[in-house]
């Protein structure tokens, strides 16, 4: 167990519940906030329905589920972090609602506490900086599915201290899963090469080089991939692609990143992938 006892989640949705699921698992108390009640509801049930899926296949004992879900402490009011040695943040990729949020954090969190954003790349250092505390600060990207998946790309702001940094990686490992370390560039590493990929298949099926299930089969079996990149971008969601993509493209301010105008109609339309149904394959409701 890492230096943390209680570690608060801000945020539900798909990242959110998967990482409040892997603390309580590992034996954290975990308070979970969530502004939209229904969200909340959600985000508990798919935290059940993934701790049944683990031990249906023998990944957690069967009477350990409901001690897993006691140790989530669940609300909507802020005011459940005051006691949290860790807050992990996974709200909506949208910069100035992260920035009001951490704001108003920063005034009720304890004054030892770490700060951790899961942003997939709005800049650390500047989300640090709408605190009091950016040596505290750190990003802790967790990956989706968050109970499946190893990595957490731990990234570094430019006042991230040393300490904050190490308890960070004692905790991910304590966790089970493997840290890496990444300097704080739009998109860091794991999205400034994956999307790309994403972006350039998306181009692919725009101008007809093959269709979806052949750009998909192409890139699984010719570089043993799990999935393909466009099954993976329906996966993630069409809309957090295009936002990834337009914060590398406006802040690299290379023409590469510019994303394809395919992705943007599909989001306009609201073909968004799993999460509404439809991307580029339709999913059984
Ligand atoms: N909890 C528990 N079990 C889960 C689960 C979850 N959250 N999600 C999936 N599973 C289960 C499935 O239900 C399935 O169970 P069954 O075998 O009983 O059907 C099992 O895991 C295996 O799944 P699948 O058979 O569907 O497929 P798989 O063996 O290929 O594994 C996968 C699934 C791990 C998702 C794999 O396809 C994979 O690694 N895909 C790529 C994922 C990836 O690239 N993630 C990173 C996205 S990028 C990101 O997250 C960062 C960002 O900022 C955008």
């Amino acid at each position: 167990m890492s230096a943390f006892k209680a570690v608060g989640v801000l945020g539900a949705g798909t990242m959110g519940n998967g990482i409040a699921q892997v603390f309580a698992h590992r034996g954290y108390q975990v308070r979970l906030v969530e502004v939209d009640e229904g969200l909340l509801k959600k985000g508990l049930g798919r935290i059940q329905k993934s701790l049944g899926k683990l031990a249906e296949k023998g990944k957690l004992a069967p009477e350990t589920v409901e001690s897993v879900l006691g140790r989530i402490q669940s609300g909507t009011a802020l005011s459940a972090l005051a006691d949290c040695d860790l807050i992990i943040e996974a709200i909506t990729e949208n910069e100035a609602v992260k920035v009001k949020v951490w704001r108003e954090v920063d005034k009720l969190a304890k004054q030892d506490a770490i700060f951790a954003s899961n942003t997939s790349s709005i800049s650390i250092t500047r989300l640090a900086a709408a605190t009091s505390r950016p040596k505290q600060f750190i990003g802790m990207h967790f990956m989706n599915p968050v109970p499946l998946m190893k990595l957490i790309e731990v990234i570094r702001g430019l006042d991230t201290a040393d300490e904050t940094m190490n308890v960070i990686f004692e905790t991910a490992k304590d966790l089970g899963k493997v840290p890496v370390e990444a300097n704080d560039f739009p998109g860091f590493v794991a999205n400034r090469v994956l999307m790309p990929m994403i972006n350039e298949a998306t181009y692919a099926l725009m101008e007809g080089v093959a269709t979806a299930e052949n750009i998909d089969e192409i890139m699984k079996l010719g570089c043993a991939h799990p999935m393909g990149p466009l099954r993976l971008a329906d996966f993630i969601g069409l809309d957090v692609c295009l936002s990834i993509l337009e914060v590398m493209h406006r802040e690299l301010g290379d023409p590469k990143y510019r994303p394809c105008p395919l992705l943007r109609k599909m989001v306009a339309a609201g073909h968004l992938g799993d999460k509404s149904g439809r991307g580029f394959y339709t999913q059984q409701a």
